[in-house]
Parts: C-alpha cells; structure tokens; sequence
C-alpha cells in the first residue's frame, strides 16, 4: 500500500509536475504504458469520493432522461482504470466500446472482465448510485457492475485521434482531452475527434480537468493542457453548442476544478 505522500501524487488530479520534471509537450511523446492503473484506480477510484460523486450523479440524471435505443453502441474514449463511465451507459446499451491507448490500461481493464475480478467490490457504491435513478434502477438491481461490464464491454486499442467517425450512439470521455498533452492544438482536437466519433443526435458526458498543467503517477509525470469552461465550451461549440456546462466541486488543490459537459452532437 503507497504512503499518504505517495497518495496524493498519484490521484490524476492531485499534484502538478515537479520544477525539475517538464511534461512532453505532445500526446505521441508520452510514454503510455507508463500509466500505472493498479496505482491510479487505488487511490482515484477505491473509494467514492464526493466529486466522483457529483458527476456520477450528473451523468446519471442526463443520461437517464434521453432516449437510448436498447441496441446503441457506447463508446468510453481513454478509460484508463475507470469503469463509471461506461458503467453510465451499460444499462441502455447493447455493447460499450472503450478504446484505450495504453497497452498497460487495456490489459488492466481485460483483466477486470476475468471472473477471477467478478468480488472487487469498489464499483458498487458507484453502481448503487446509478441505481437511485428510475431509468437505471431495474438494470441495477438484476446485475452486478463487474458481471454487466463483462456482459457488455469490449476493450479495445486504439487513439481519440483515429476514431471511426459517426459509429457510436452514446459516448463518454473523462478526464482525457484535456490529458493527452500539454498542446492546445490536440486538446481542440481530441475534443472534436471524440464528438465526431458520435452520430448526429447522440448524447454525450464529458468531464475536464481545469487549470491543471499535469499530474503523477508513482514519479512518472503526465502532461496537461490548462483548459477553463471558456476554452472548453468554445472546443464545444462546434458539434455541440447546445451542451451544458456544470461546475464540479472539488477540494483537491486551490487552483484545480472539474467541468462536466453533458449535451448531442450536432445533428
Ligand atoms: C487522466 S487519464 C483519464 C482516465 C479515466 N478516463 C479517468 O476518468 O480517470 C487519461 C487517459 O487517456 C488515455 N490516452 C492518452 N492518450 C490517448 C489517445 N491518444 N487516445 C485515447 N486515449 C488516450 C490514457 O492512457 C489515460 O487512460
């Protein structure tokens, strides 16, 4: 078990980079397979915290409220080592596609489809969450979280920048566009990458990190770009100028917030 010191470093939005430590500027700088997922999950994801809180929450409501036809395909753009994504689409969909970029993610997140995992018990408190919502609660209450996303979820390898356009009908992306470097350029472009992957009408969640300019994972340091909910609506504006910005409350560090944006692609 890492120390509280090590703790606070590793949380994907709990510490900037260290003065000696420059993040790569670009996403294909990156080494991925670097991500720690064990690490990550542990201390973003082990508990519920009340920021997750809110989004589960918000995401829940929106996605809750929306016509999802039973065979939508979802899509969960760079999981990394978080299920509540797409365990927010699971109920409405036949299939949930997460398409990650590192090796070390996907082989974490295939993992969690093993019956081996089927007892990790730290999405249930998310799942429940899920559940006090009408339009969840029926799918809640017949399926366990790990068993629904074995059911129902593909992991595949792939790039927000080399996503098939218009296939899926449902999507999520959290914490991702604004993580794939510290260039704005590919924070503009992942953003419209990912709207671009949906089809005209479909529903989307996507959450932000704002004013971050990178993070650690057990001394390995990830880059960011320093977005606002300015910058993010106008990466919006194009295929969703409809969509709802909601400030999230978060106690991690004075000058780190959240952004959730819910809304369609444009038709
Ligand atoms: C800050 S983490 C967010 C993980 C997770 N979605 C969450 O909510 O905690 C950024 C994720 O983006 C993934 N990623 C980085 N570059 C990517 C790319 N080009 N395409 C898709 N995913 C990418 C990383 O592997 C990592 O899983």
């Amino acid at each position: 078990m890492a120390s509280s010191a090590t703790a606070l470093k590793t949380r994907r939005r709990g510490s900037g980079p260290t003065a000696d430590t420059v993040a790569p500027p670009r996403n294909d700088q990156v080494d991925w397979n670097l991500f720690n997922p064990r690490i990550y999950h542990a201390h973003n994801y082990r508990t519920l915290r009340d920021d997750d809180r809110q989004l589960v929450t918000h995401v829940r409501d929106f996605f809750g409220s929306v016509r999802i036809a039973p065979t939508a395909k979802g899509l969960d753009i760079g999981p990394g080592a978080n299920l509540y994504p797409s365990l927010s689409m699971l109920p409405f969909c036949g299939q949930v596609e997460l398409v990650e970029y590192s090796a070390a993610n996907i082989a974490w997140l295939r993992r969690q489809q093993l019956w081996l995992r089927r007892f990790d018990r730290s999405w249930d408190k998310f799942w429940s969450l899920y559940g006090e919502h009408p339009a969840y609660a029926p799918f809640v209450r017949a399926n366990r979280p790990l068993d629904a996303f074995r059911e129902k979820a593909t992991v595949s390898p792939g790039s927000i920048f080399e996503l098939k356009r218009a296939r899926w009908d449902v999507g999520t992306m959290f914490f991702v566009a604004c993580s794939l470097s510290a260039d704005r350029g590919e924070f503009f472009r992942g953003v419209s990458r990912f709207l671009e992957a949906l089809r005209p009408g479909a529903p989307f969640a996507a959450a932000f990190m704002t004013g971050s300019s990178g993070y650690e994972i057990k001394n390995q340091t990830f880059p960011a770009f320093p977005v606002n909910a300015d910058i993010i609506k106008h990466a919006l504006t194009r295929h969703a100028p409809g969509a709802e910005i909601t400030p999230i409350k978060t106690d991690l560090r004075p000058e780190v917030g959240m952004v959730l944006a819910t809304g369609f692609r444009r038709r």
